[in-house]
């Protein structure tokens, strides 16, 4: 483990309370979507994790598939980012969920949501597992949120500093 201001310090959002949330959100999703099928994109790779333990809990007719986006030049000036990865498939005519693991700026969601709707699909809903408690652009909004944290770095359960600590169990802020 690296010392200092680079490795996981104090936890934000345990293991109980994750679980606690998503059972929480996917049983609004659930609630709310009946029977009406739910087709689930999840934000690479932040949402990785969130995503696979929420649609094991959703009990609405789920599918799922993929975006991989990076930020063009400086990450906080422009909200304009690059596609990555696209979808594999059309989302045209369907009810479609954007699983984030979260959300600061809400730049990326916001672009996500603007490219998204020019593919006409049937309706577009946001889950993130959480929210930093920033500025985000009006015209975005998050349907589903687990916990709202500070603004501040966190890693863990999908977020990564450079890649590492995605595996943590919990939310832990970076470096304190
Ligand atoms: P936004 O466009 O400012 O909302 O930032 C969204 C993206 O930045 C997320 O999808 C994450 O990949 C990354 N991000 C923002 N804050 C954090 C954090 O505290 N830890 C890890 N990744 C973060
Ligand atoms: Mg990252």
């Amino acid at each position: 483990m690296p010392a200092g201001g680079d490795s996981p310090g104090e936890v934000l959002v345990d293991r109980d309370a994750i679980q606690t949330e998503v059972a929480r959100l996917a049983a609004q999703i659930s609630a709310d979507y009946g029977e009406r099928p739910a087709h689930l994109i999840g934000v690479l790779k932040g949402s990785a994790i969130f995503l696979s333990d929420l649609m094991r809990a959703l009990t609405v007719p789920v599918t799922v598939d993929f975006i991989s986006v990076v930020p063009y030049g400086p990450v906080t000036a422009s909200g304009v980012v690059r596609i990555r990865k696209d979808l594999d498939e059309p989302i045209e005519g369907r009810d479609i969920i954007v699983v984030e693991g979260i959300c600061a700026s809400g730049r990326t969601l916001a672009y996500l949501l603007r490219n998204f709707q020019t593919r006409n699909p049937a309706s577009i809903r946001v889950c993130a597992l959480l929210a930093k408690q920033c500025a985000r652009p009006q015209e975005l909004t998050l349907h589903y949120v687990g916990r709202e944290i500070p603004d501040v770095f966190v890693v863990g359960y999908g977020l990564d500093k450079d890649e590492r600590y995605r595996n943590l169990p919990y939310v832990a802020r970076l470096g304190a």
